[in-house]
């Protein structure tokens, strides 16, 4: 890449060049859709490749047992999931029949090829093996001793609730993004890989720590044995 002799230090701080031809010369696009189709994709790339690099660090500190720092970590992981989310709705300005257009362009592309997608995918084993490590104490503490038998709202828990989080919005992605399929090509259609889009569905289900979910139906149905049956009513009318 030759270097823009006309460019100041911002842009060659950020490589400006680089990233502004990472895109489809404007005279090459299908049709005007796809320079916003292929920066919303390039963008949410660069969001999860930042998401890789903090949830590294987060197993670093989680491992130091530093605890303020895995939470101010989640929380920066946290907001750009909820950027992701929310970015995928500018795909949803775009025609059915601009995006058949686009379309034509993929090859048999899919975003299950996605690298940030596919280390998202890797790294919650890691994560859930530095949480019972270094939280659960090999696993002496349960997860009932956290948050209900021995409650406290401490660290363990705080830590528990940031990773629940994480799964709830990584899930929470994924349907969103079922929306947006269906909103441009129908859930009944197949995808490029020649697969129905349907089988999305089965994905968007998939829970990175089950144990932190389970454990809301363990305590609602233990709880529940003592206020889970018809009570008198409160009113004293019914
Ligand atoms: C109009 C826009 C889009 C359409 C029509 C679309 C369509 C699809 C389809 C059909 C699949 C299934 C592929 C297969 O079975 O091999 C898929 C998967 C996927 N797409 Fe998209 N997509 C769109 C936008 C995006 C964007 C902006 C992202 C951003 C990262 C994205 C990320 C993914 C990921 C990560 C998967 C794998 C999901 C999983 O395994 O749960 N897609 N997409």
């Amino acid at each position: 890449m030759i270097e823009n002799p006309d460019m100041l230090d911002y842009g060659v701080y950020l490589k400006c060049d680089q990233l502004l031809s990472c895109q489809k010369p404007l005279k090459e696009l299908a049709t005007a859709d796809e320079l916003q189709f292929q920066i919303v994709h390039q963008v949410e790339e660069l969001w999860m490749k930042l998401m890789t690099f903090t949830l590294v660090e987060i197993i670093e500190y989680m491992q130091q047992k530093q605890s303020h720092r895995v939470i101010t970590l989640f929380g920066r992981v946290h907001r750009l999931q909820r950027m992701m989310v929310d970015q995928l709705a500018v795909l949803e300005t775009m025609s059915p029949k601009e995006y058949q257009q686009i379309r034509l362009q993929l090859g048999n592309g899919s975003g299950q090829e996605s690298p940030g997608f596919r280390m998202l995918l890797k790294l919650p084993n890691d994560l859930w093996k530095a949480f019972e490590t270094h939280y659960l104490d090999e696993g002496k503490i349960s997860i009932e001793d956290i948050y209900d038998e021995h409650y406290a709202h401490d660290e363990k828990y705080t830590v528990a609730e940031a990773l629940i989080e994480y799964d709830e919005l990584f899930q929470l992605f994924r349907w969103r993004h079922l929306f947006l399929i269906h909103r441009s090509i129908g859930l009944g259609s197949d995808s490029l890989k020649g697969r129905p889009v349907d089988l999305l569905q089965e994905g968007a289900k998939k829970r990175f720590f089950p144990k932190l979910w389970d454990i809301r139906n363990h305590m609602t149905n233990k709880w529940g044995s003592e206020y889970g049956k018809v009570r008198p009513s409160i009113s004293g009318k019914s």
